[in-house]
Order: structure tokens, then C-alpha cells, then sequence
């Protein structure tokens, strides 16, 4: 029962994770692993709650005109927005652009190229679900990989990250090439309409939600289940993970028990969280793993509107 509890000031992250890492608008980032093992590239990563959940929960933070660039991941990758402004574009070329604000989720299409940035005025930050224990190789268009070189950071071909202008390329091992034409062509690509069935905008939430335990609201956005009842979800996308946020100022729900690997991470708001008679202040930005089979109380009591976020395997 000891390491359920990840305390976001207690996070550290990386701040070189990814091979784009030292590019301008790619370096003003910070990431953060909290639960599951994770997809950085560097292998120092400092994950916090390591144990496999079938999913794995991340968090990205960047000043203004900085943020990720483009990959494709072969499993699910959902952005929630903690805080601030994001553009996210998409796409080979990443042409195809929306921004999203404070609450909005966008669940990106697999084997599809994505990129995000900051397209505030301040620091900003946004978690990360990622589908699966293992969400496999990260695919990078290769431009990014070229641009990166130039930098002195590559991946070997077996997809770890090496600072060149630090180490030798290790023997046995081979820089990995990047992509051609033909590969690039076998991804998806999405136009603005098509996009929409993945996005879940807050201010289109409120017809949507649904009341649970004592003045709580609910909405479901992946998935159709919430511990042991059925919901119609928001984005009907096969992620393997069900994600509902609940949502209220002062109320609770009780009795609950998860059957399958859960997590509650904070948006807003200083949830208790109550696990077989053990209580949990759960801050913003902080995330709990909730043990199966556990009976779990859910409680808020705050002056402004709260929301808690629920992922839970299929
Ligand atoms: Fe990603």
C-alpha cells in the first residue's frame, strides 16, 4: 500500500526526454512519468509510481512556443489540459491545427503524427494518458530527427536516446534512420472535421453530465464504464481505458470498488479520498492508484467547482 500516492511537487522530471529535446520551441519542456512504466526515451526517467496499470499517466509542462514534436505512437495518447492555452497540430506535415484551453481532452487517432505547443503567454501544463503498459516505439517524422542531429541527440536503433556530442555510439548499435516516404505515407491523416469525434471540449460537457453519489456530477469521456456502471462515453475511440471526470463543490460518492487497475488524479480542487478506512488528501495536479477490490470513498468540499479525474483499465 505505500507507493499509491504521487505528489506532483514531488515529481522529478526530465527535461531532456525526448531525442527533440535541445531544439528550440522542443527545449522550455518539462516531463514528468507518474504512472506505469512510461514512454520517455531517456532511461533515467524518474517514474513515480512505476507498478504496470495497463496504461500509463504522464504530465508536460512548457513555456509559451514550446511543446513536443511530431510523432505517432501505435497505442492511445490522451491530452487533458490542467492549465493554460495548447495548439495541437497533426498530420506528416502537421498542417491540420486546434487549439484547445483549460478542461478540453483530445484523444489523438493511433498511427497518426502529432505535435503540441504552448500557445499561451505562460507556463502551461497538461497530463498525458498513454494505452497499454508497454505504448511500444516512439515514430518521429524525419525532419524532427534531422533537425535533432544537428543538436547532437539521435536514437540508436533500438530507440534509446544518445547525446552524440557526449557519447560513441555503443558497439553493435546503429543510429536509427529515419523514416522514407513510403512509411510516412502508411500513417493516418485527419482533416479538422474528422478530428472532432476526438475532442471533448468542457464547455460542451455540462448537457452531458450525469448525477452520481450525493451532488456529484459525472461525464464520461472514454470508455463506457465508471467502477460498476455503464455511461456512454464522449469519444467512442477503443483506447482500453475507461476516463470519466467528476465534477462538484461540495459532495460525494461512496462505496465504491474498482475491479480492474484505477487511478484519481486531481485537476481542481483538494479531493479526500478515503481507501478501507485509510484517508488520502489528494491535492491539484496530485494522483492516487486506487488498490482493486478496495472500498473507496470519494468526498469534496471546496468553495469553488472541483473535478477529478478517473482512469480505469478495460
Ligand atoms: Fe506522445
Amino acid at each position: 500500500m505505500n507507493n499509491i500516492i504521487a505528489r506532483f511537487n514531488e515529481l522529478v522530471p526530465s527535461a531532456l526526454p525526448f531525442v527533440e529535446g535541445k531544439l528550440e520551441g522542443h527545449k522550455e519542456r518539462k516531463n514528468y512519468s507518474i504512472v506505469g512504466p512510461g514512454v520517455a526515451e531517456d532511461s533515467k526517467q524518474f517514474i513515480k509510481i512505476a507498478k504496470p496499470h495497463g496504461f500509463n499517466l504522464g504530465a508536460v509542462s512548457a513555456m509559451p512556443k514550446n511543446g513536443s514534436g511530431l510523432h505517432s505512437h501505435t497505442t492511445a495518447e490522451v491530452f487533458i489540459i490542467y492549465s493554460g492555452s495548447w495548439r495541437f497540430y497533426w498530420g506528416a506535415e502537421g498542417k491540420n491545427q486546434t487549439i484547445l484551453n483549460e478542461g478540453d481532452i483530445i484523444s489523438m487517432p493511433t498511427n497518426m503524427f502529432r505535435g503540441f505547443e504552448n500557445a499561451g503567454d505562460k507556463e502551461g501544463l497538461i497530463f498525458v494518458v498513454l494505452g497499454e503498459d508497454d505504448p511500444g516505439i516512439i515514430t518521429w517524422v524525419p525532419e524532427v530527427l534531422d533537425k535533432a542531429k544537428k543538436t547532437g541527440m539521435a536514437l540508436l536503433d533500438d530507440n534509446s536516446l544518445i547525446d552524440l556530442s557526449k557519447n560513441k555510439i555503443p558497439e553493435g548499435r546503429k543510429l536509427l534512420e529515419p523514416i522514407n516516404q513510403d512509411q510516412i505515407n502508411k500513417f493516418e491523416n485527419f482533416n479538422l472535421d474528422q478530428i472532432q469525434p476526438y475532442i471533448s471540449k468542457i464547455k460542451n460537457r455540462l448537457e452531458f453530465e450525469k448525477n452520481i453519489g450525493e451532488q456529484l456530477k459525472l461525464n464520461q469521456i472514454l470508455g463506457n464504464k465508471f467502477e460498476k456502471e455503464n455511461f456512454n462515453p464522449l469519444i467512442e475511440q477503443h483506447t482500453g481505458f475507461n476516463l470519466t471526470v467528476l465534477k462538484g463543490t461540495k459532495g460525494k460518492v461512496e462505496n465504491l470498488s474498482f475491479e480492474k487497475s484505477t487511478i484519481l488524479f486531481s485537476q481542481k480542487g483538494n479531493w479526500e479520498i478515503i481507501i478501507d478506512d485509510k484517508k488520502y488528501n489528494l491535492s491539484a495536479k496530485d494522483t492516487l492508484s486506487v488498490p482493486v477490490n478496495s472500498k473507496v470513498n470519494i468526498s469534496i468540499n471546496n468553495q469553488e467547482i472541483s473535478f477529478l479525474n478517473c482512469v480505469s483499465k478495460l
